[in-house]
């Protein structure tokens, strides 16, 4: 039977969900999705057995009343009538492969975040979109953090003026990640062979909206530099040394990555990639223009004529103020799954997208924009910092591109009329 919605609106009443990838994100966030009323899980998928039992009997004991079989092969997902849409929150050298052959048998795919691995598998991505018609994302869950709408918020109100300069990083003591190489587990091996800023989709997806990247906006190029490697070798002296698996290998990424990129609209963006030393996570967002800036560090705020000291503020005072409409409404389901909500918004942000048969917020463009910047970021090292162009993904559509689809979810947009009180239903399948 439909829901008043679907009948009235023409859109899926459930979505029929194939998840490949169960480790540890893909079972963490296996908890949150089959906690959405509208959502079933019909397939599971992971290469190794124990992993796809595990979250088989998951998905069996939390809705027993949907049947869901488990395989090795994704393949047999993508071949299933059953299945809308497809999740693949595996490994990064994975994700982009699965999800063109989920675009090729017509199934919507959302891929886990991670680096791309060469410019030609963008390319890939985006072509097989077009050809198919079929749409996939990145699960961008960033995009979603509150302080990030926020940031969305305030800048289509004008709050910063022009935007000039915005910044963010990946700031984050992964060095246990070096416990885990003899394990075999992929991100330890690129973090030790590669040189780039190989995590950069977190802050560069949100710092994307904030710019209009790829509507109106796009990078022309970058240029990356590294500085040595140090801290994972001072990490493996003093955890195990000669006994550490890591211990007499050389370790190319650097330890901070700092990535410039240029805009065709004349502002910077800039990345920095830190994950081999010890510190604080941070994003290390930053948003700037010519009425002001909100610093991630500190969470400082100023605007012009604030004050007269030059003093910035503290944001706690003025985020409830300047929250998006969505997270004010979101805020009273009281979710907060790993990440304080955002991994709910993103996925309901794509799944709203398959019920509705439209382009989700984050498109093919802007995934595979977030995501090749570590490749880029790589070339730009090797050749000793050089500057290298950014592909533009859209073929010059990106000088006149149409609106995001208008949802509670867009990015390139405020909807403020889509969140009545009164009406709003978006929320209605969380539990
Ligand atoms: N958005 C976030 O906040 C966030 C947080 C953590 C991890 N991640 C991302 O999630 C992804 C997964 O991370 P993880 O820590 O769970 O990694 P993981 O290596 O623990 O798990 C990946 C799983 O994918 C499976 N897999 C790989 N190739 C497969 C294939 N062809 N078919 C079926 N299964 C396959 C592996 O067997 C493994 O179980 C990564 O891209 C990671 O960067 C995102």
């Amino acid at each position: 039977m439909l829901s008043a919605r679907a009948a009235s609106e023409n859109v899926m009443d459930k979505i029929r969900v194939g998840y490949i990838g169960l480790g540890g994100r893909g079972y963490g966030v296996l908890h949150g999705v089959l906690n959405m009323k509208d959502v079933e899980v019909v397939a599971v998928c992971d290469l190794k057995q124990d992993r796809m039992e595990k979250g088989k009997k998951l998905c069996e004991d939390k809705r027993s009343e949907v049947k869901v079989t488990g395989t090795l092969n994704y393949h047999e997902i993508l071949e299933r009538d059953d299945v809308d849409c497809v999740l693949i929150p595996t490994s990064w050298n994975a994700h982009y492969k699965i999800a063109i052959d989920a675009m090729e048998a017509g199934k919507p795919a959302a891929f886990e975040v991670g680096p791309i691995s060469s410019v030609q598998e963008a390319w890939d991505l985006v072509r097989t979109h077009e050809r198919t018609g079929v749409h996939c994302m990145a699960l961008e869950n960033c995009c979603y953090g509150r302080y990030e709408l926020a940031m969305i918020n305030m800048i289509h109100k004008g709050v910063f003026g022009e935007l000039v300069y915005v910044a963010g990083g990946y700031q984050h003591d992964l060095r246990g990640l070096a416990d885990n190489y003899a394990g075999g587990m992929e991100r330890s091996y690129h973090n030790v062979g590669r040189n780039g800023d190989l995590y950069p989709t977190h802050e560069l997806g949100p710092m994307i909206t904030y710019l209009g990247i790829n509507r109106g906006n796009r990078m022309l190029s970058l240029t990356a530099t590294s500085t040595k490697a140090r801290g994972l070798y001072d990490y493996i002296d003093k955890h195990g040394g000669k006994e550490h698996p890591l211990y007499g290998k050389q370790i190319n990424e650097g330890d901070i990555t700092t990535t410039v990129i240029k805009c065709a609209n004349g502002e910077n963006m800039v990345m920095t990639h830190d994950v081999t030393l010890p510190r604080g996570y941070s994003r290390g967002g930053r948003v700037q223009g010519t009425n002001g800036i909100w610093m991630e560090d500190g969470n400082r705020l100023f605007l012009d004529g604030m004050n007269e000291s030059h003093e910035s503020v503290s944001m706690h005072e003025y985020i409830e103020y300047y929250d998006h409409p969505l997270w004010s409404m979101f805020k009273k389901k009281e979710i907060t799954d790993a990440h304080g909500g955002m991994d709910t918004l993103v996925l309901r942000a794509f799944f709203e997208s398959v019920k509705n048969n439209i382009a989700p917020p984050i498109d093919v463009y802007d995934s595979v924009c977030m995501s090749v910047v570590a490749c880029l970021s790589e070339q730009s090292i090797a050749m000793g910092s050089m500057p290298v162009p950014v592909p533009d993904f859209t073929d010059g559509k990106w000088v006149q591109r149409e609106p995001q689809p208008k949802t509670p979810y867009a990015l390139d947009a405020v909807h403020d009329e889509l969140f009545d009180p009164e009406t709003f239903y978006y929320f209605d399948c969380l539990k």
